[in-house]
């Protein structure tokens, strides 16, 4: 068995290579330079514990991991598009450097490469892996389209949130971890307790990142930090906010949200810190956080093999970048 930092290490290894080719430059080098910016690789690690979780790794995980890494930074690249973006793994983001047309081109030519991997992999398990996959990459779509939605919306349901940071952002580390399983022969039952873990999973993993976006440290975070109150983003801070703010503190939002004030990011972060969200923020992680242990519990492998597993559970909710 692995922990995260050995698979991530193998992984990064096979991984970081050009996957575009050398003419056409103006394309692929802008594609190329996201790739090489680095990230977690959390979700191309999930493929690779799932297969482990059964058996030795096989060829086949890492094709399918590099195309789920890959459709990850296609989603990453339109995502900052959309969310008008300057930053990314403390870099500049793909269409700030490139230009906005280049970057939806680099995306999906990115989308397209992630395609070719997947069909390397063994006949008799591609059917359901393409069809995993597809389903997974139009959740991601729907949820991406709700997530704008709801930024004209003057209020959003913890439920309805809920709903779409799982289709946006949970169902992909969910479908990383069957992809493995699948590629490691687990039976119907196991690969549904795992999606599931990775499902509940994925809802705490992106509170943490919405946390993250408010408080996070600007020196490791490498995203902008506020740039979800300034697209008046409905994260659980805000939802929690607005159902539990003062009549005053209530004023103040309702305002910054109609304009942009200078100094809008700072005065909302005072009344999300005074709302006490962190304590919520802890509550929240924690509820998914049970739940996605329970379903690992419920998954029918000794448990020794489990704890990479586990270790990851812990490390995505606490992380700082
Ligand atoms: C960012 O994902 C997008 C979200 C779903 C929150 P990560 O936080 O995994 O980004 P990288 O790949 O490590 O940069
Ligand atoms: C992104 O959610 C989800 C996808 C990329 C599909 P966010 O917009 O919160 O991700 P970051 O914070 O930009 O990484
Ligand atoms: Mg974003
Ligand atoms: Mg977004
Ligand atoms: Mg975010």
């Amino acid at each position: 068995m692995h922990s995260f930092i050995e698979l991530a290490k193998i992984f990064e290894d096979k991984f970081n290579t050009r996957h575009f080719p050398l003419h056409t430059t103006t394309l692929y080098d802008p594609a190329q330079y996201i790739l090489q910016l680095g990230g977690k690789r959390v979700r191309p690690v999930c493929v690779l514990m799932g297969n482990e979780l059964f058996a030795e790794i096989i060829p086949d995980a890492f094709h399918a991991a590099t195309a789920i890494e890959l459709f990850h930074n296609f989603s990453l690249i339109h995502d900052d598009i959309m969310d008008k973006a300057p930053m990314r793994r403390g870099m500049e983001t793909v269409h700030q450097k490139y230009g906005e047309s280049t970057a939806l081109l680099a995306g999906d030519v990115m989308f397209v490469r992630a395609y070719e991997y997947l069909n390397k992999i063994e006949v008799n398990n591609l059917q359901k892996v393409l069809h995993l996959f597809n389903e997974t990459a139009a959740a991601v779509c729907e949820g991406q389209q709700l997530d704008m939605d709801f930024e004209k919306r003057a209020t959003v349901s913890l439920d309805e949130y809920v709903g779409m940071i799982t289709l946006k952002t949970s169902v992909l580390l969910a479908a990383s971890l069957q992809l493995g399983a699948i590629l490691g022969g687990a039976g119907e039952g196991n690969q549904q307790h795992l999606y599931e873990f990775g499902k509940n999973l994925g809802i705490a993993f992106q509170v943490q990142d919405d946390y993250l976006d408010v408080f996070g440290d600007p020196e490791k975070f490498g995203k902008q930090v506020g740039g979800d109150i300034l697209s008046n983003k409905k994260t659980f801070l805000q939802i929690y906010v607005m159902e539990n703010a003062s009549a005053e503190q209530l004023t103040v939002l309702q305002s910054l949200m109609q304009e942009n004030a200078p100094d809008k990011v700072e005065r909302v972060t005072t009344i999300f810190r005074d709302c006490k969200v962190d304590d919520w923020a802890k509550k929240l992680k924690d509820r998914y956080l049970q739940t996605a242990l329970q379903h690992l519990e419920d998954t029918a492998v000794t448990s020794g093999r489990k704890k990479p597993l586990m270790d990851l559970a812990g490390y995505l909710i606490q992380r700082e970048s």
